[in-house]
């Protein structure tokens, strides 16, 4: 690296042995091209970074890279109009801590289509605790609801509910008014859970495990993060006209179900994405900030220095970790 190390990283690299991640310094001149450049002040561990960093997932495409998928700061150097110096934002999505340096780092460098401006009210620390998972609860709650999703329909289900993307989910909804069902493998956290605001806690292994094509309708959807089988099982027990947003992978990449819920009850099925264009992205943080502010940010966070950021990555990847885990990089 060069000999100006001012930037503290956490570097992903690829040998022979395999994948690792170290502690390491870099120049400035060292970061990825792009047209804002960011003082870190908080970045997060969300499961794809937990993956990338053990190299349990095949995640990152250029070693070696700064891991860390989400990070928010402020402004310190800008080539595009629409950032100054001093702006507070959050960067995720695309290549960022996959591609291109990510957050894992006191500097990071991006192109201004993967930064947005905190909207008003939001804080730095809010703004990281909801990161790629909050803004994916988000994405996925909107497209949910122009997919019909009402409060007034009924019982939505959060699987894999103690996770980042879920326990956000459960406080958007119940914000919204939603009657909200978590599902956890880890039943001792139905407190936590009911603080969020979900009106009913299931253990994982006591949901229905039939195997017919359609089993008792009982909810009017589903915010999905495990795929597999219950993805599956959510298929044949969704309302008709329910929908279900597709959102992880943590419990598998194949689920087997049949037509049957799709021709008989209308299910939908949406895909969510979270590597969205500027004005999507603009329009889910502004909804995060309005309609769809969360309640309990604080509660879902758990910060912690980035010298433990190791650790932190070993508690995700598992199964320990519960809501959000920040790093608190800056200041
Ligand atoms: N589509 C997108 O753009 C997008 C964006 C963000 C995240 N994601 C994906 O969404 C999923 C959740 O992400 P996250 O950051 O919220 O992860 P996370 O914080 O690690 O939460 C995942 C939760 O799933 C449950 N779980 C973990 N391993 C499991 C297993 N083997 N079988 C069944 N349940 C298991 C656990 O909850 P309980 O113990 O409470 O059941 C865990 O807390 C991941 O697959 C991630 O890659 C996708």
């Amino acid at each position: 690296m060069s000999s100006d190390p001012s930037v503290s990283a956490y570097l992903i690299s690829s040998s022979d042995a395999g994948v690792s991640a170290a502690f390491t310094r870099l120049a400035q001149a060292d970061l990825d091209p792009g047209e804002v450049t960011v003082r870190v002040q908080y970045a997060s561990v969300n499961y794809k970074d937990a993956l990338a960093a053990t190299g349990k997932g095949r995640i990152i495409r250029r070693f070696p890279c700064v891991g860390g998928i989400d990070a928010s700061g402020v402004v310190v150097a800008s080539d595009a109009p629409q950032f100054k110096p001093g702006d507070e934002v959050i960067v995720h999505g695309h290549g960022f801590g996959v591609s291109h340096h990510g957050g894992y780092a006191t500097l990071a460098r991006a192109p201004a289509a993967w930064v947005n401006r905190l909207p008003a009210g939001m804080s730095l620390l809010d703004a990281i605790t909801l990161g790629v998972a909050g803004y994916t609860a988000a994405l996925g709650i909107d497209a949910m609801e122009l997919n019909g999703l009402h409060p007034s329909k009924g019982k939505v289900l959060v699987n894999g509910a103690t996770g980042g993307v879920a326990s956000v989910s459960i406080d958007l909804l119940a914000q919204r008014g939603y009657e909200v069902v978590a599902v956890t493998g880890k039943p001792a956290q139905a407190p936590y859970l009911r603080e969020l605001g979900a009106s009913e806690v299931i253990a994982s292994a006591d949901l229905p495990s039939g195997t017919r094509p359609l089993e008792p309708a009982l909810w009017q959807g589903a915010v999905d993060s495990l795929g597999g089988a219950p993805l599956s099982m959510l298929t044949r027990s969704v309302r008709k006209d329910g929908v279900i947003a597709a959102i992880g992978n943590a419990a598998g990449l194949e689920f087997t179900t049949s037509v049957m819920p799709f021709i008989l009850r209308g299910v939908r099925l949406l895909g969510i994405n979270s590597d969205n264009d500027p004005p999507l992205r603009e329009h889910v943080w502004q909804r995060l900030a309005t309609d769809l502010r969360p309640r309990h940010l604080a509660r879902i966070a758990h910060v912690v220095p980035f010298e433990q950021l190791p650790q932190a990555i070993d508690a995700v990847i598992g199964g320990q970790a519960r809501g959000r885990t920040v790093i608190r990089i800056g200041g």
